[in-house]
């Protein structure tokens, strides 16, 4: 075979072409605990989940970067919708995967995440636009987050969210280490069920394409 110029196609030509693709083939994944805690054991689980997704390219957002005024339907009327919204709903939008984590605070989600939420949704009425999306939730106590994590279950699915799996931590510190991550057996088999069931659906983390020689 030859190139435009009559020079033949050559191994090094097949590698360039192939590792091309497969970059612009790299699923797009964000990640980010539900929490504007600097120290969040959230962020910490959903950036630990993120660094196990090989292969794709992975954005962990902070939501302090998406601070803003408490939502209300007279600041909208007059001030609009503030950019950090938009930019926000653009990330949702591009992106293939969602990852997130989340705080429990009294039964529900942060304060922090649900004023998000609810000025992105005012962005455009579709919140998550059918994207897959891994949800978890840790806490310090027995119940992992239960609460939180059930609330979000229901209501992403709800509002065009395609959750394909879920996981909820208890006991973070003690089963959770920053080097190891999950160090009991049970849960670390519930986490890795999880994850694997996102990867799968996303089809990432698989390579079993082989290099071109
Ligand atoms: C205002 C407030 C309310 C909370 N409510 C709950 C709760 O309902 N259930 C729970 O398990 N933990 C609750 N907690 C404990 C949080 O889960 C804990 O602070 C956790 O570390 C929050 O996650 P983060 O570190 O990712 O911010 C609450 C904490 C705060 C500050």
């Amino acid at each position: 075979m030859r190139l435009k110029g009559g020079e033949k196609i050559k191994s090094y030509h097949l590698h360039f072409y192939f590792w091309f693709w497969r970059y612009l083939m790299k699923k797009k994944i964000i990640a980010f605990g539900a929490s504007n805690s600097r120290n969040s054991i959230n962020q910490k689980l959903a950036g630990y989940a993120a660094g196990l997704m090989e292969g794709a390219e992975i954005t962990i957002l902070d939501l302090n970067d998406f601070e803003m005024p408490i939502y209300s339907t007279d600041r909208e009327h007059k001030n609009g919708i503030p950019k950090e919204a938009r930019h926000f709903k653009k990330l949702i939008k591009e992106t293939d995967g969602i990852i997130i984590s989340f705080a429990e605070h009294n039964g529900s989600y942060t304060a922090a995440f649900k004023n998000i939420l609810d000025w992105a949704s005012r962005v455009e009425k579709d919140m998550w636009q059918n994207k897959p999306m891994f949800l978890m939730a840790a806490s310090p106590g027995k119940r992992g987050a239960k609460g939180v994590l059930n609330l979000a279950v229901n209501s992403i699915s709800f509002r065009g969210g395609n959750v394909i799996s879920s996981f909820s931590l208890p006991f973070f510190k003690q089963n959770f280490s920053e080097t190891m991550g999950i160090t009991d057996a049970e849960l670390n088999r519930l986490f890795l069920s999880g994850l694997n069931q996102f990867k799968n659906f996303m089809e990432v983390g698989s390579d079993t394409i082989s290099a071109v020689s």
